[in-house]
């Protein structure tokens, strides 16, 4: 297959991973023969200092034009909450402008990583859960202000965000355990009992093979350390999932392992670790790739429909972390391009 693949690694470790997604994609196209056209553009800070936007046009044009796109990290110091533009915006312009409005957040756990957990080794056995974070309204999207005195962000969702978010999650839930939970703040958000009542509405009339369970989302935040197994599919809306997500990484041993996926109504998709920029160790090549190069498997697998060699990456990177090829934050003395090459290398052998 013939594929343009936009790259935005951004700032940060954002590059430094992106490089090591870019070659898991190149070891693909050598090992199954696919032609993938991998073009690099600015977001973010970086787009800021050359361009003044964090969303140049050529940038979200490329994107328009693209099969995919692999997304590092933005964000740094550098351009802080005061900043009149910010890094965040590109992204956040990115995925609104696109049309991105599920986010797919996988949590697993690898027993061999048990260890790089906080929690208690004997928790995370059986964790299999995906958070389906809405990601295109709520609060991030709606009406801002700011005086002297006061500030104001809308938190809005209309009857059809909702629907769209759940009948993915729905789908989803049909292809695993059929568990679905709706998490909300209902006792107290007049979006949230609109939440409710949709999510109920559309499980029951159209995924009546699964489960539904609603959570609110302070109780949700200690289920999913104490019983972090008995998850299946979790549906949420922007910040909740945006929270709740980091949170759930903890289980996973370290974040730099988490993919996501940011679909929409078609197939184009935008992949990105769900971490951030750090720029405490960005330029030092100690980056956990790991989550990167599980986003590139997303890629590969809801993007451009080619499940065997998402496969082939998702044990790639299983291989690297048997053979020991761990950065820092996994316990291990790796570094960012041992990691992604190991995982390339071991793309290259497969036999699937
Ligand atoms: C994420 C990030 C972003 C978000 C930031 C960088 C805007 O935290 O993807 O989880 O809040 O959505
Ligand atoms: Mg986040």
């Amino acid at each position: 297959m013939r594929a343009r693949i936009a790259v935005l690694g951004g700032d940060g470790i954002g590059p430094e991973v992106a490089r090591e997604g870019a070659a898991a994609l190149r070891a693909v196209a050598a090992r199954f023969g696919h032609e993938f056209e991998l073009t690099e553009a600015l977001v973010g800070g970086a787009a800021i200092d050359a361009t003044g936007a964090p969303l140049p046009p050529e940038t979200l044009a490329l994107c328009r034009a693209s099969a995919a796109i692999l997304f590092g990290a933005i964000g740094g110091p550098r351009w802080g909450p005061a900043a009149p533009v910010r890094p965040e915006q590109g992204l956040l312009a990115l995925r609104k402008e696109l049309g991105l409005f599920a986010n797919l957040r996988p949590v697993t756990v690898d027993p061999r990583l048990a260890h790089a957990s906080p929690l208690k080794a004997e928790l995370l056995v059986g964790v299999d859960l995906v958070v389906v974070r809405e990601l295109t309204g709520g609060i991030y999207f709606g009406e801002k202000r700011r005086t002297e005195t006061t500030a104001f962000d809308a938190c809005t969702y209309s009857v059809e965000e909702v629907e769209r978010v759940v009948r993915v999650a729905g789908r989803l839930a049909r292809g695993r355990r059929r568990k679905i939970t709706s998490v909300d703040k209902a006792n107290v958000l007049e979006t949230s009992r609109l939440w409710r009542a949709v999510a109920e509405r559309v499980v029951r009339a159209e995924f009546p093979d699964c489960t539904l369970e609603h959570q609110l989302v302070d109780s949700c935040a200690m289920q999913l350390v104490r019983r972090p197994a008995d998850f299946d599919v979790v549906v949420t809306e922007n910040m909740f999932g945006d929270i709740l997500t980091d949170e759930a990484s903890v289980l996973a041993g370290s974040i730099g392992l988490l993919p996501s996926a940011s679909l929409g109504a078609g197939t184009l998709g935008l992949y990105e670790p769900i971490h951030g920029s750090a720029p405490d160790i960005a330029g030092q090549g100690v980056a956990d790739p790991y989550g990167t190069i599980m986003s590139v498997a997303m890629l590969l697998r809801h993007s451009l429909g080619l499940e065997a060699e998402a496969r082939a990456v998702e044990a790639a990177v299983g291989a690297a972390i048997g053979a020991g090829v761990l950065t820092p934050d996994l316990g291990g003395t790796a570094r960012t391009a041992e990691a992604g090459a190991a995982v390339a290398e071991a793309v290259r052998r497969s036999r699937v």
